[in-house]
């Protein structure tokens, strides 16, 4: 292993790129990059500087050991970048990627207040992420864009310091755009915004994740033309969150929502929506007639659980031409007291928007 290794180039690098470097200072970063076997350990990342792990070579893997720090500064991040080809990245036992969010938050997350840095930004092809514990981002947790063929397994995120008054606000948990053939296998939330969001992609498996305080599981487009589609998300348990399961379109926009399946969902607690599928989302509260937009090919099956009694159970608001060819089975969502009328569920679909 190379420690101490002089960022210089030539022959060194040669010879430094047949060993793994172990990074324990941000300066040594460029040259363990010439390696293929990159360890960092208890690595301090200078305030206002992005730990860079773009352009890595094909076949890189980076492991994060110990606990990762950054400096405090107001600006927009990322804290964390990642692209390349052929990469592993990987958490080791006990590592911790520790954002200290604490000194940004001011419960305004994205809206007001200082300046906070999104925390890590993925551009990666056929590569897998695994075994990464983040705490207490800033803000924006973890994003995967223009991806193809990654795999994102156990990835824990922990924001629950977040939770108290003035804590964190616009913390995404994990978020996917513009990629396609995306797996996310056996992850962990606990934030203050979306669970896990995608506006725009395609062939994308959620698996066992747990979300615990956020805002849900929510599929919806980007509009401006962006379309998901093909999109699983099974066998998850949503928390104490806002939303259970949402998709939406934004009012006005384009683009399409298709081949969709929500499988074996376990709800408990959720404090607005349990199931809701919107056409006239807008980012400053969902008003208005639903425009027309695709929404096609929707399965809920083994949707079950239950929401607070201020809450509404089941919820759809699309316009009458956006739904085709939903199937709902086994949809049990009970607790809520705030009855809604459902507007634009195709017709012979049995969607219990009653309170039960
Ligand atoms: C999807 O990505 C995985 C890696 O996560 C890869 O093994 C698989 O071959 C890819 N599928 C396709 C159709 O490219
Ligand atoms: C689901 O993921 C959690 C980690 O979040 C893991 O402990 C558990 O074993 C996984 N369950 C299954 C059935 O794989
Ligand atoms: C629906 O869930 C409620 C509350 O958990 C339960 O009492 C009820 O038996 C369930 N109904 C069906 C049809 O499974």
């Amino acid at each position: 292993m190379w420690n101490n290794m002089n960022p210089i180039g030539g022959l060194l690098l040669v010879i430094v790129s047949a060993y793994g470097a172990v990074v324990t200072n941000y300066n040594q970063l460029g040259a363990a990059k010439q390696g293929n076997l990159i360890t960092l350990k208890d690595l301090q990342v200078p305030a206002g500087v992005t730990l860079d792990l773009t352009k890595l070579k094909p076949g890189t893997t980076v492991e994060f050991s110990g606990r990762t720090t950054f400096g405090y500064h107001e600006w927009a991040g990322p804290l964390v970048k990642v692209s390349g080809k052929n990469l592993k990245i990987v958490g080791l036992p006990g590592n911790l990627l520790d954002g200290e969010g604490k000194r940004w938050w001011d419960g305004k997350g994205g809206n007001g207040g200082v300046a906070k840095p999104r925390f890590m930004e993925v551009n990666i092809e056929d590569s897998t992420i695994s075994g990464l514990n983040i705490k207490n981002p800033p803000a924006w947790c973890f994003v995967a864009n223009y991806c193809k063929n990654i795999h994102i397994s156990n990835l824990n995120i922990d924001i629950k310091d977040g939770d108290k008054k003035a804590g964190g606000h616009n913390t995404d948990g994990i978020g996917v755009g513009y990629s396609n053939n995306v797996t996310i296998l056996n992850c962990k939330v606990h934030n203050q915004d979306d669970c896990f969001v995608t506006g725009a992609g395609s062939d994308i498996l959620i698996d066992n994740l747990s979300c615990t305080g956020g805002h849900g599981i929510s599929i919806g487009s980007l509009g401006r033309g962006a379309v998901v589609e093909r999109v699983t998300v099974k066998n998850s348990k949503i928390i104490k969150n806002m939303v259970g399961v949402r998709i939406k379109s934004t009012r006005g926009e384009t683009g399409a929502i298709r081949d969709i399946t929500f499988d074996n969902i376990e709800l408990q607690g959720i404090t607005r929506y349990g199931i809701i599928v919107e056409g006239n989302y807008l980012n400053s509260g969902s008003a208005g007639d639903a425009t027309p937009f695709p929404i096609e090919n929707i399965v809920f099956n083994n949707v079950r659980g239950s929401v607070v009694r201020k809450a509404t159970n089941i919820y759809v608001n699309i316009h009458p031409t956006s739904g085709k060819n939903w199937r709902w089975s086994n949809i049990n969502v009970t607790g809520g007291q705030k009855e809604l009328k459902c507007i634009g569920v195709p017709a012979g679909v049995n969607v219990n928007c009653g309170k039960k």
